[in-house]
């Protein structure tokens, strides 16, 4: 098993102050930045694109950024975010007519590649591509919003993954995303997950790296 990476989701930061509150959230001790990027059409909501994440590395955020396209189509934003620096990324299958070319441009830039499977998504999706993958990112809510409720079906998943991942002795990693809190992580990462994205549990602390410590405890545990 991996080592835990937590990722605060920046969606749930106070934006007018997004250098300064990320810079906040690595010195708090975040192992990873998640970037939500939407688009009001694969999702009713609208975030940031590639000029904001190189606005922040040019503020002089040194952490690597995990890029979370809710977009549709997903090729030209993967080649955009690219340029912008991403270190991760990871698209919607049901968002690009090419799956497997998707997953290679992102690899072609020595990029970190996810697929994400929404709560309804069947884990058969990853029947031919597991093996190119770096990681797979498992929505517990229905993407487009923050502050929503963990759907616990979505355990039973990542568990059925896991296994399927180690039979194979793939490293690929399991990241969960919506509703991931400090009650709950330790549960999560029993299933099987070790990628962990919170926002409003770390961003709507009042203080982040108390946040972030009590999440680490829940894993040490
Ligand atoms: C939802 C986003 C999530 C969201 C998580 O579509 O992909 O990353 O920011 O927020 P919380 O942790 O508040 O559920
Ligand atoms: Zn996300």
């Amino acid at each position: 098993m991996n080592s835990y990476l937590i990722a605060p989701s920046i969606l749930a930061a106070d934006l007018a102050r997004l250098g300064e509150e990320v810079q906040n959230v690595v010195d708090a001790g975040a192992d990873i930045i998640h970037f939500d990027v939407m688009d009001n059409h694969y999702v009713p909501n609208l975030t940031f694109g590639p000029a904001v994440l190189q606005a922040l590395k040019k503020y002089g955020i040194k952490a690597d950024f995990d890029v979370h396209l809710m977009v549709e189509p997903v090729d030209a934003l993967i080649e955009q975010f690219a340029d912008a620096g991403a270190a991760y990324i990871s698209f919607h299958p049901e968002a690009s007519k090419h799956v497997d070319r998707s997953i290679g441009l992102i690899k072609s830039r020595g990029i970190k590649a996810g697929l994400v499977l929404n709560p309804a998504t069947p884990l058969s999706v990853l029947d031919y591509v597991l093996p190119s993958l770096d990681f797979v990112l498992f929505m517990s809510v229905n993407p487009g919003f923050g502050g929503q409720s963990f759907i616990p079906y979505t355990l039973d998943k990542i568990r059925q993954l896991r296994k399927r991942i180690d039979e194979l002795g793939l490293n690929t990693r399991i990241e969960v995303d919506g509703g991931v809190k400090t009650n709950n992580i330790a549960e999560v990462a029993a299933a099987g997950a070790d990628m962990f994205v919170a926002g409003t549990a770390i961003f709507g602390a009042e203080n982040y790296k108390v946040a972030i410590d009590e999440m680490r405890q829940q894993l040490a545990n």
